[in-house]
């Protein structure tokens, strides 16, 4: 593994959730000593799978008290829990059947029904979670990144990029696709800890564009800097590959 400021390069996808476990793990120890919980922002799409399969196996469930853990999601798309494009429904079937967290620490953005209600509604649960704070401040986000440089559900040219009051709004892919439920960029940049999570040649291109800043206009991804917290890229050699 080699390491450059805050991004760190790994031999294989696999090496990369390993890791992403552990510091799910650390990260988890570091906030529960402090506080009591540790609240995380998952990602969604494929790449935090494996992730969340090894978190739920021996190697590492044992190791996270998971009754202090809140688990949220960064986005979701507008499907039901048990819909193939469902990131509720991966997280469930990697992770939440498997471990011992309360129901109510899992907090599902309904993706059913009528988004601009259901943004509401998670926004609602949000601020009752962060009782009186002006914003989130989550322990650790984990983001992933598509090949067009967005993440969670923030897409260039959207106008959700641009949200400063805010948490949670909908979205829609320009490429088609699902209505979407997101977070929004005051929100992830409040994070304690925020970890994009890139593997695979085909974003490699754009996460250079993405961690050199002159790219303009600036990609979604680039918008994310936790402005009290840390930044960083857990990648896989064939993603690094442009660096
Ligand atoms: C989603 C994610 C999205 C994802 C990227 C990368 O709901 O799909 O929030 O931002 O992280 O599209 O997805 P992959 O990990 O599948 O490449």
């Amino acid at each position: 593994m080699e390491m450059t400021a805050n991004v760190f390069v790994f031999d294989t996808p696999e090496q990369l959730a390993i890791a992403a476990a552990e510091g799910f793990v650390q990260y988890g120890h570091e906030f529960q000593r402090a506080a009591n919980r540790f609240s995380v922002a998952l990602a969604g799409g494929n790449t935090p799978r494996r992730v969340y399969e090894l978190l739920a196996t021996e190697r590492f469930k044992q190791r996270v008290d998971w009754a202090q853990v809140e688990l949220f999601f960064g986005d979701e798309r507008c499907v039901p829990p048990d819909h193939p494009d469902s990131n509720y429904g991966m997280v469930y079937e990697a992770l939440i059947s498997t471990v011992a967290i309360p129901a109510k620490n899992v907090h599902r953005i309904v993706g059913e029904g009528d988004p601009g209600e259901s943004a509401t509604l998670y926004e609602r649960e949000l601020r009752t979670f962060f009782a009186g704070a002006s914003w989130p401040r989550f322990d650790l986000v984990l983001l992933g990144m598509g090949a067009d440089g967005h993440t969670a559900s923030l897409f260039p040219g959207s106008d959700a990029l641009n949200e400063r009051s805010k948490w949670v709004v909908t979205t829609k892919p320009e490429s088609g696709g699902h209505d979407r439920i997101t977070l929004t960029v005051p929100v992830f940049n409040q994070a304690a800890r925020v970890v994009f999570l890139v593997a695979g040649a085909a974003k490699a291109e754009r996460l250079a564009q993405v961690l050199r800043p002159q790219h303009l206009p600036p990609l979604p991804a680039q918008g994310i800097h936790p402005v009290a917290g840390s930044l960083e890229w857990f990648v896989d050699i064939a993603a690094a590959s442009f660096l």
